[in-house]
């Protein structure tokens, strides 16, 4: 039994200036705007700089959430930053945000599920807020893939983007916040979706820098359909356990991997395409950041009133899915600038 409710107070989002478009990717690998496009939905994506990393984004996307929740940086007692493109190995980049922010001594720590990893966060903080020991939790998603990607591999090259979202995570009014969560893994798919060296299987060496084994490795169609699969089936058991119909979800914020995982789900689940919010287009798939960006997208945009219903949907490397049903609002500052 749940003693309080917790819910998100406030959102942020912030992405690199620079933009990579369909049209520079054909300069760069043999494809082309019309391959990208009917087969993924992406135009264009965020690119961050050389001197750009998880921190610098991270920070603004907290920033900006702090702000649209009207709280103070000093009443968060609690960071935790999902990514898999740390500034660096260690320490964890939660706590280099945590000095950016001017706190202090709060704990601070990264978690890895790959592009699940913003909902997996969310539901984490929410555990950790409903023990009592802590009030306030930012969580941020965070990641720059184009640091990681390998620009002569057309599969995976035109996919990626940088980015980073944001949420300030607090007690709600009854009724509202988070009314259901649901976290899974099959580490059966961890070869479908992995960078192969750099950690302690395969350390760094001259030959695994020379044979690209830093850089992502996917096996693009076997992760199609577990997340085709996954993201209608989370989905489904979140409205089950809260009891809501098709009808009664006003918007599901999607990883936002490519146009055709979100239509091919939302056919299975029989709720409407307009129902949900897709930016892919805009950013590409921005791994942790995705649904953290749309979200604040979508909030910003006003078509997010008090009370919706509101499902956010993952998977990704592990292989992990995380879903989260929250009921919009029920906070004093809630969202909005
Ligand atoms: O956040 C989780 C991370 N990953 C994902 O969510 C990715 C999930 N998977 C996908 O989105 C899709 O599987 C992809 C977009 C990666 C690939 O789409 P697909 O429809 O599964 O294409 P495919 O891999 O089956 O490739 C079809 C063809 C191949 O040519 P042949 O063998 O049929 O001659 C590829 O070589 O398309 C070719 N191809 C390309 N052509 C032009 C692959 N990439 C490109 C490209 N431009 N960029």
């Amino acid at each position: 039994m749940l003693n309080k409710r917790i819910g998100i107070l406030g959102t942020g989002s912030s992405v690199p200036d620079k933009v990579l478009t369909n049209a520079d990717l054909e300069k760069i690998v043999d494809t082309s705007d019309e391959w990208i496009t009917t087969r993924t939905g992406i135009k264009e994506r965020r690119i961050a700089t050389e001197n750009e990393s998880a921190s610098t984004f991270a920070h603004e996307a907290s920033i900006k959430a702090l702000r649209n929740s009207g709280i103070n940086a000093e009443e968060i007692d609690l960071i935790i930053c999902a990514t898999v493109t740390p500034d660096m190995a260690f320490p964890a980049t939660a706590c280099i945000l945590q000095d950016m922010l001017g706190l202090k001594h709060i704990p601070a720590f990264d978690l890895s599920a790959g592009c699940s990893g913003f909902g997996y966060a969310i539901s984490v903080a929410e555990g950790l807020l409903q023990s009592g020991q802590y009030k306030k939790a930012l969580v941020v998603g965070v990641d720059l893939l184009s640091k990681i990607t390998d620009y002569t591999d057309r599969s995976t090259c035109v996919l990626f983007g940088d980015g980073a979202g944001a949420v300030i995570l607090g007690e709600v009014e009854d009724g509202y916040g988070i009314l259901a969560s649901e976290l899974g893994a099959e580490g059966s798919g961890a070869e479908f979706l992995q960078i192969p060296a750099g950690g302690s299987v395969k350390p760094a060496t001259k030959d695994t820098v020379k044979n690209k084994e830093h850089f992502i490795k996917m096996a693009g169609s076997d992760v199609f359909k577990f997340a085709v699969r996954i993201m209608a089936d989370c989905t489904q058991r979140l409205m089950d356990k809260v009891g809501l119909s098709p009808d009664e979800v006003h918007w599901v914020v999607p990883h936002q991997a490519n146009v055709r995982i979100i239509t091919a789900a939302a056919s299975r689940l029989g709720i409407p395409e307009e129902r949900f919010f897709i930016n892919v287009d805009l950013y590409g798939n921005t791994s942790a950041a995705s649904i953290g960006l749309a979200l604040d997208e979508l909030a910003l945009s006003g078509k997010l009133k008090e009370g919706d219903h509101v499902v956010m949907v993952g998977f990704g490397a592990g292989l992990t899915w995380s879903g989260l049903l929250i009921k919009w609002g029920g906070g004093k500052n809630n969202v909005g600038e």
